[in-house]
């Protein structure tokens, strides 16, 4: 089968198309012959192998050959413990942690896989789990969002952002979302009621406070953040740089045992809450957004265009060329187009 395949972090350039074996499943896993991948940040970081944590499977060289984890494909063979997928059902999910989803064939644990819903598309499929998971559980399980509540979403143009504005307004909270120039009409299409540029303002520094931030790109200190908070609010730091994480770590504990606010890290259960995510898109409610697809042999560029931060919420890989038409791009629910 083709994958690409890197053996040493760096630049899109180390990745390389190449015929390698295809999987045999073990007793526990799935063959799935891939439809769509989605790109993560987490993809770019262990590519590029920074910040540092994004080395725990390999200090100077990567152990895992093939990155891709948000995949959706067709279940191709099962191994004998499997019960739940049969050869032919449509299937998706985060496998993070096994990885392999820029091929044309996988091996995942069946608990990491559920069936797709016949209205939703591969590449669309392949947009939701990690992304929806980090939004619908930072958002509704640790940041606990209220209607009514004012929330700030940093990062909100990215793959977690841009379901996040579209959760937060179907919520009722009042939403200020940040990211670069170039993503300020996606979030306010999206139902930001106010959109702030990064690379113009710093948010922390405007005259409002907000009940919770979600900050899926920290890079400011953590008493910048605790001042932005109102008296109960709620700061919940999904990734970033490692000198807020650490300060985090060092610091939350006190500065939430000493304040009435609460700081903390959310650590995403993966494909947690993804049948919720599924019943609020198939409500119309929420819709993932993608920006662009990219076939298999161009997985580099792919990343590239999110590493590079052109990325207006997903960036796809598909296996094959009809999995990627333009009815898949930019898939914003109407009801939220201004
Ligand atoms: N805690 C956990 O358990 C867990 C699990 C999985 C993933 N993660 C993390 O979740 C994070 C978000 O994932 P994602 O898929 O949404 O990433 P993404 O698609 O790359 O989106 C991140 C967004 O943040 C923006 N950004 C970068 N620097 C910023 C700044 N200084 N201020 C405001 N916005 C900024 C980016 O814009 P540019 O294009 O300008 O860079 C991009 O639009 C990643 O950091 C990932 O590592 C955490």
């Amino acid at each position: 089968m083709r994958a690409v395949v890197y053996t040493e972090y760096g630049p899109p350039e180390v990745l390389g198309l190449t015929e390698i074996e295809t999987p045999a499943p073990k007793r526990d896993e799935v063959l799935v012959k891939l439809r769509a991948t989605s790109v993560n940040a987490s993809d770019w970081e262990f590519l590029t192998g920074t910040p540092l944590y994004a080395r725990v499977m390999g200090v100077r060289k990567p152990k895992v050959h093939v990155l891709g984890s948000d995949i959706a494909g067709q279940v191709e063979a099962v191994g004998e413990n499997v019960t739940g997928f049969q050869p032919g059902d449509e299937v998706f999910g985060d496998i993070f942690g096994t990885w392999g989803g820029f091929a044309e064939y996988v091996c995942a644990p069946e608990k990491h896989l559920m069936l797709k819903p016949p209205g939703m598309s591969f590449a669309q499929a392949a947009a939701v789990p990690q992304a929806a998971a980090i939004a619908r559980q930072g958002l509704y399980d640790k940041g606990m969002l209220q209607s009514g509540q004012a929330v700030l979403i940093n990062g909100a143009g990215g793959g977690a952002g841009t379901f996040a504005v579209q959760m937060a307004n179907i919520l009722g909270a009042e939403v200020t979302a940040v990211d670069n120039t170039e993503k300020l009409d996606i979030m306010r299409s999206l139902g930001a009621n106010r959109v702030i540029d990064y690379t113009n303002e710093d948010f922390t520094r405007v005259d409002k406070r907000f009940d919770l931030i979600f900050d899926l790109a920290a890079h400011r200190s953590i008493f910048d953040y605790s001042r932005s908070l109102n008296p109960g609010g709620r700061y919940v730091m999904v990734g970033g740089a490692m000198a807020p994480l650490i300060q985090l770590g060092l610091l939350g504990p006190w500065i939430s045992l000493l304040s009435r606010k609460r700081l903390g890290l959310l650590m995403l259960k993966q494909n947690e809450g993804l049948p919720s995510v599924v019943a609020q898109i198939a409500a119309g409610e929420i819709a993932p957004v993608i920006d662009r697809c990219f076939p298999l042999a161009e997985t580099a560029e792919a990343l590239r265009y999110l590493g590079e931060g052109h990325c207006r919420g997903k960036v796809v890989v598909t296996i094959t060329p009809e999995d990627c038409t333009n009815s898949q791009r930019g898939t914003v629910p109407h009801s939220f187009m201004s």
